[in-house]
């Protein structure tokens, strides 16, 4: 978790402590995407105890994808049933919910979040699905708070598919009388309304409180939580869910398509920010004099596809230097004590999940696609059912031969990466030479600088199919080359870094070396 924005002095700090809540916001948005993540890549062990036996089938239904994209990446594969860890569950899914987190796990998107661990060109971890409830089939030999046959809900790895694996500690028993469907609605969007309203926020009874999307997943939690905490509660959603975000126990709604809360006059102690589409300038005139602000969203898949968040937060940081309100990020935690205090809360009646729609786990890429648009009306529920323990059909890699690559793209990879480079560097050498009798040759710098081009071409279709990332890429490489074949070492040293190649580093790290102590007269030691 990252420590709230304005909590720290700028004053009498070194350079690197002051330059650490930067690094925190910017770090913030990595564990933002692992915020399931440890669920997601928890590897399987030897010694694993808990595999699929007796009445747990060997293999199963699940959400797969390959390759980071749209919804359409998404495939219903027959796979192995989930083995566990010693400290592991095996949960028989009966209610997901979907969350803004899965798109962006599905799409790669922000693209810097790939280099955090999801996978740089393709997925690591292939499947989907945090938020789950369902029933306890085995456990591991560690876990003690969990049987089988218990109903729990929580947090695991994989949740889009009729078995997942969780951590024991990311469960929590399911109430009674609430639904596998409204039990799976909690998890992370109730965890969020609640760490932001009472931890980040802050929140006291009396206070006013604003929730800046009452009627998504996180808001319409948000909006019951804060009334919990004896707060007065300001909804706003658009015309269509007025009605409801009162009956959630709003005080007040505004009806954001016919007025900005911003521009009312009113203000507030508090403003939950669940939508993250707007400038956080004019949320200082809705805050009190020391008033938090918590920012909770991120805004939609078209929306800072290569930086998502971090932008905001840098500029929430900055203006938490400049005023006596406080702009505060937050991360929701996967606690266990937490989810046992919402368990409560549903089981007293105080909080009731709000369920929006329920799709087959066959139609993910449906549900998937409507919580994209960003109008979702609480949450998005995925029910995987019998049919989903095994399936005669679809068993295997689906997709295998779409990526597979043929003999002939492979030559003309080669002739791409290897002949024409080449080639054109002999040339431009040549002319080089031509022009500049007596300087020392430039043949590898050009065909360097040649892949460089067509490495930035590739990585921007890799990235995303289309040719806005394979330009806007191409065009960052081919400056980069021009700059480098006009000798700037620091295009040069830019270029390597960006090859991605660690050969590339180490050759270049050499070369560097070497040319440093050739300048300075002085051998290097090896
Ligand atoms: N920081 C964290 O740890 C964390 C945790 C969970 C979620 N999040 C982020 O929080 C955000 C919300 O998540 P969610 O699950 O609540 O998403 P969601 O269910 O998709 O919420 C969408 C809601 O936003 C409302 N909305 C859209 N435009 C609006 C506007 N201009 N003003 C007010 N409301 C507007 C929509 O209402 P209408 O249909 O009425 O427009 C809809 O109900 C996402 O960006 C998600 O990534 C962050």
């Amino acid at each position: 978790m990252t420590q709230p924005v304005a909590e720290t002095s700028p004053r009498s700090r070194s350079p690197i402590r002051r330059a650490s809540p930067l690094v925190t916001m910017l770090t913030a948005a990595l564990p933002l995407f692992a915020l399931a993540g440890s669920d997601r890549q928890e590897p399987d062990r030897p010694g694993e105890t808990g595999q699929p036996g007796g009445h747990i089938p060997s293999r199963m239904r699940a959400i797969v994808y390959t390759e980071y994209g749209p919804p359409d990446v998404l495939e219903l594969r027959d796979v192995e049933t989930p083995v566990l860890n010693d400290h592991q569950v095996l949960i028989k899914v009966r209610a997901a919910a979907a969350n803004p987190l899965d798109w962006h796990y599905m799409r790669g998107t922000p693209y810097f979040m790939r280099v955090t661990g999801t996978g740089f060109l393709r997925p690591k971890d292939t499947r989907l699905g945090v938020d789950l409830a369902g029933q306890v089939e085995a456990v591991g030999r560690n876990v003690t708070r969990f049987k089988p046959g218990d109903e729990v809900f929580g947090t695991g790895g994989g949740a889009f598919a009729r078995y997942a694996r969780a951590s024991e500690k990311k469960l929590a028993l399911k109430p009674a009388n609430i639904t596998f469907e409204q039990a799976a609605a909690v998890p992370v969007a109730a965890l969020s309304a609640l760490q932001g309203l009472r931890d980040k926020g802050k929140l006291q009874p009396g206070q006013k409180v604003l929730i800046n999307g009452a009627s998504g997943g996180v808001g319409t939690f948000a909006v019951q939580i804060a009334r919990v905490l004896g707060a007065d509660v300001t909804g706003v959603c658009s015309t269509r869910n007025l009605e409801m975000v009162r009956s959630l126990g709003a005080h007040q709604v505004i009806d954001y398509t016919r007025e900005d809360f911003t521009q009312s006059g009113q203000r507030y102690d508090l403003i939950l920010d669940c939508v993250g589409n707007q400038p956080l300038l004019p949320f200082r005139r809705a805050l009190n004099p020391g008033g938090i602000c918590v920012i909770i969203g991120g805004g939609g898949p078209n929306d800072g596809r290569w930086l998502g968040p971090l932008p905001r937060m840098v500029r929430a940081l900055l203006l938490a230097r400049f005023a006596s309100q406080r702009f505060v990020l937050l991360l929701a935690e996967i606690r266990q004590d937490d989810l046992t205090f919402l368990g409560d809360l549903m089981q007293s009646g105080q909080v009731t999940p709000v369920i929006d729609r329920s799709f087959p786990l066959s139609q993910v890429p449906d549900a998937i696609r409507y919580l994209e648009k960003g109008h979702a009306r609480g949450k998005v529920i995925i029910t995987p059912g019998p049919a989903d323990d095994a399936s005669p059909v679809s068993a295997g890699p689906a997709g295998t031969s779409a990526n597979a690559l043929g003999p002939g793209l492979v030559v003309l990879g080669l002739v791409a990466l290897v002949v024409v480079p080449v080639a054109a560097a002999l040339a431009l050498d040549r002319r080089f030479r031509r022009r500049n009798p007596g300087k020392r040759p430039f043949r590898w710098g050009y065909y360097f600088s040649i892949l460089s081009v067509i490495a930035g071409l590739a990585l921007g279709v890799l990235l995303e199919p289309g040719v806005g990332a394979s330009i806007v890429c191409g065009v960052v490489y081919a400056v980069l080359a021009w700059f480098f074949a006009r000798r700037h070492h620091w295009a040069w040293i830019t270029l390597t870094i960006l090859s991605f190649n660690p050969v590339a580093w180490i050759v270049n790290a050499i070369y560097l070396w070497k040319r440093r102590a050739e300048d300075s007269g002085v051998m290097p030691a090896v």
